[in-house]
C-alpha cells in the first residue's frame, strides 16, 4: 500500500523526526539556545507544557548528566532519562511547593511553550494563551533562582505589552523573539527574559487584567 503524505508535514517536522525529536518545536528552542545560551550545562530546567517532549529532550542535551529537567503537561510524555522527571498535571493545579521538591535550591531556567487549543478566534486565543503565560510567570517568580532565565510563549494581541511589563518587572532584560520555524500563519511570539532580579520571589502586584 502506498503511504499518503500528510500535507502538513513540512521541512521542520521531517527534520525533527530524522533527529529523533517528537515535534518540530525543537527548532524554536534550538534557535534561542544557539543565539542566547539560555541553558547552561548542569542547570535545573522546568519545562511547562512539555508534551510531546521535544523541548525536554533538547534541554536534557543542553544540561548534560549533571543537570535536571522537570516537565509538566496534561498529556503524557515518554522520555526515559535518569535526570528527567515528568509530572502529568494541570499547571493551574500543581503548586510551586510540589515543583520545588524536585529542585529545593531553585531552577536556573523556566520554559513555557504552554498553549491552549486554538479556535480561530484571535482575541479569545490571545486571552487564553495569556492566562497560561501568566501562570508560567507566576511559577517562575516562585521557583527561579536569582539570575535565572525564562522563555514564554504568548499569542500576540492587545494585552501583550501589559504582559511584557509584568515580565520586565522581574527580569533585567526582556526580548520578544519570533523563531524562523514558527509557521507563517501563527500568532505566537516568545518573550525571552534574562537574569531574574533578586528579591522578586514573593507574590508582587496583582495582574492588571
Ligand atoms: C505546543 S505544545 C508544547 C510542545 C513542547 N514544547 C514540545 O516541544 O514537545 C503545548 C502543550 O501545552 C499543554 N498544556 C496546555 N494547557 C495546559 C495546562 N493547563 N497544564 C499543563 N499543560 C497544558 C498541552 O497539553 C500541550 O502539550
Amino acid at each position: 500500500m502506498v503511504k499518503r503524505k500528510n500535507p502538513w508535514t513540512d521541512h521542520y517536522t521531517r527534520r525533527a523526526q530524522e533527529e529523533g525529536f517528537p515535534a518540530r518545536s525543537v527548532f524554536k528552542l534550538r534557535e534561542v539556545q544557539e543565539k542566547y545560551r539560555l541553558i547552561s550545562p548542569g542547570d535545573r530546567v522546568l519545562d511547562l507544557g512539555c508534551a510531546p517532549g521535544a523541548w525536554s529532550k533538547y534541554a536534557l542535551k543542553m544540561v548534560g548528566p549533571r543537570g535536571l529537567v522537570v516537565g509538566v503537561d496534561l498529556a503524557e510524555v515518554k522520555i526515559s532519562a535518569p535526570n528527567f522527571v515528568f509530572l502529568q498535571a494541570d499547571v493551574f493545579e500543581i503548586s510551586p511547593e510540589e515543583l520545588r521538591r524536585w529542585a529545593p535550591e531553585g531552577f536556573q531556567v523556566v520554559l513555557s511553550d504552554l498553549a491552549p487549543k486554538t479556535t480561530g478566534d484571535r482575541t479569545g486565543d490571545h486571552f487564553r494563551s495569556l492566562h497560561l503565560a501568566r501562570r508560567a510567570l507566576e511559577l517562575a517568580r516562585h521557583l527561579l533562582s536569582p539570575g535565572g532565565n525564562f522563555m514564554v510563549k504568548v499569542f500576540e494581541g492587545e494585552k501583550l505589552p501589559v504582559f511584557r511589563k509584568e515580565v520586565e518587572a522581574l527580569f533585567s532584560r526582556v526580548k520578544p523573539f519570533r523563531p524562523r520555524s514558527t509557521r507563517k500563519a501563527s500568532r505566537e511570539i516568545f518573550l525571552l527574559a534574562f537574569g531574574k532580579r533578586a528579591g522578586t520571589s514573593e507574590k508582587g502586584e496583582r495582574s492588571s487584567l
